[in-house]
């Protein structure tokens, strides 16, 4: 008997019972018998692919371009890499399953992605409702790139509740259409909490007639396991998948999902803006999903031993980390409902300001200097100065990026080790 490779029949899996993401991380989506056998997806190094007859070539173009509907049998054909390609498509169908997601879209970089995705939904004149800080990447392209094009930022801080921001916010949109609502949560760096669900009642409230601003989440932090925005009312979530997707710090790329319907203007964008990844590194990223709950799960339980040993420690002033949030904190009912785990990313203040920040990532040995996060290395950075510089100084303030503030990635070594590390360099503070 043959086997069935179908999506449809992975999903079903057995006894009644679906199989759950990561065990369809090997396996789902492609077909090996259209591969001679390979049981992993091969690498589909081509820029376009050949049709059968011009009457194929016709009815692809129909579809990719919205034509005409897609029939209920019909595959949508293959044309060229920039619509897409075998590697991004059994790839993007794997990411569907954490998110259950119905759609998702791969990009050349979480840059890529944000920008398609706030571009195919923001329009000359609209307001663009963000939540602060975000990363500096995306500061700077809703601060500095997007006004240009009369797209006016109006942000509101991470941490706060709805009710206490609603009417400043109201004031500053000043009547104008809003076009998304981008939301990044847990923040970068301070790891403050946004509530998505009232995010979501927030944009209902926003719209007028039909339109209803689009409510974008940044789920680099904590997803696609620790958090999954579709559940809680956003329309579309992003990743940096250069962070945990990817994980092994050795590629650039973003993806992008949701409903069809609202995936649909995206995608569409990305083919015409040709902000797509390549096969090569929508390969990487099929080998890195398959050990994606490993890795994240080991990187959760080591941020742990980090995160306590911080708190304790007489040269820290303050360390924030999500699982430190205690009952009867604003942010801990938002955490209870809205995330499965504290993930592995920590900020924390060192006494003393830059120049004891500086000492202490000069002397850091096992954790690695450098801007990133997810991989299966520890990272530290110094957002002040590196990954949110281009932020001035009083926004970071406002924002709580403090100077002695240092975020730690931590990545899958013997927890111990990271310990003796992170103590040796705070001696030197
Ligand atoms: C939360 C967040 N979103 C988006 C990005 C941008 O992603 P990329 O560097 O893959 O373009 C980053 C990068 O650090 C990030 O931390």
């Amino acid at each position: 008997m043959k086997r069935d490779h179908s999506k449809a029949a992975a999903r079903k899996g057995v006894a009644g019972r679906p199989f759950r993401p990561e065990s369809l991380m090997m396996s789902y989506g492609y077909d090996p018998g259209l591969s001679e056998g390979a049981i992993k997806t091969p690498i589909f190094q081509t820029s376009t692919f050949v049709f059968e007859s011009a009457e194929d070539g016709k009815a692809f173009f129909e579809v990719a371009y919205g034509l005409r509907e897609q029939g209920a049998e019909e595959s949508s054909g293959l044309i060229y890499s920039r619509l897409n390609n075998p590697d991004l498509e059994v790839l993007e169908d794997r990411l569907t399953l954490w998110d259950e997601a119905e759609a998702c879209a791969v990009f050349a970089s979480g840059m890529a992605a944000l920008a398609t995705t706030l571009l195919a939904y923001v329009r000359p004149g609209d307001a663009l409702v963000l939540s602060e800080p975000l990363y500096g990447g995306t500061d700077h392209l809703l601060k500095r790139f997007l006004v240009e094009f009369d797209i006016t930022p109006v942000g509101f801080p991470a941490g706060a509740s709805v009710d206490s921001f609603e009417a400043s916010l109201r004031d500053r949109i000043a009547g104008r259409r809003v076009g998304a609502i981008l939301v990044e949560t847990p923040a970068n760096p301070t790891n403050a909490l946004v509530d998505i669900a009232s995010i979501a009642k927030l944009a209902a409230r926003l719209g007028t007639g039909d339109h209803r601003p689009a409510v974008v989440v940044d789920n680099t932090f904590l997803g696609p396991l620790w958090q999954q925005p579709l559940r809680h009312g956003a329309d579309l979530v992003i990743y940096s998948a250069t962070k945990f997707l990817g994980g092994h710090s050795d590629l650039i790329a973003g993806a992008c999902l949701g409903s069809h319907k609202a995936m649909a203007p995206v995608r569409a964008l990305r083919t015409f803006m040709g902000t797509m990844a390549g096969p090569w590194t929508g390969w990487l990223l099929l080998r890195s999903l398959e050990t994606l709950k490993m890795r994240m799960t080991a990187q959760m339980k080591n941020a742990r031993y980090v995160a306590d040993f911080l708190r304790d420690h007489p040269k820290v002033d303050r360390v924030h980390y999500l699982g430190h949030l205690e009952q009867g904190h604003p942010m801990h009912e938002v955490y209870r409902r809205q995330c499965a785990g504290p993930g592995s990313l920590i900020a924390f203040e060192v006494r003393g300001g830059e120049p004891a920040a500086f000492r202490f990532l000069n002397a850091l040995t096992l954790v690695q200097l450098a801007v990133s996060l997810g991989g299966t290395e520890s990272l530290a950075e110094h957002p002040a100065s590196m990954t949110h510089a281009d932020i001035p100084p009083d926004d970071q303030r406002r924002m709580g990026i403090s100077p002695g503030m240092i975020r730690l990635s931590v990545g899958v070594e013997h927890y111990e080790d990271l310990l003796a590390d992170v103590q040796q360099a705070l001696e030197q503070t």
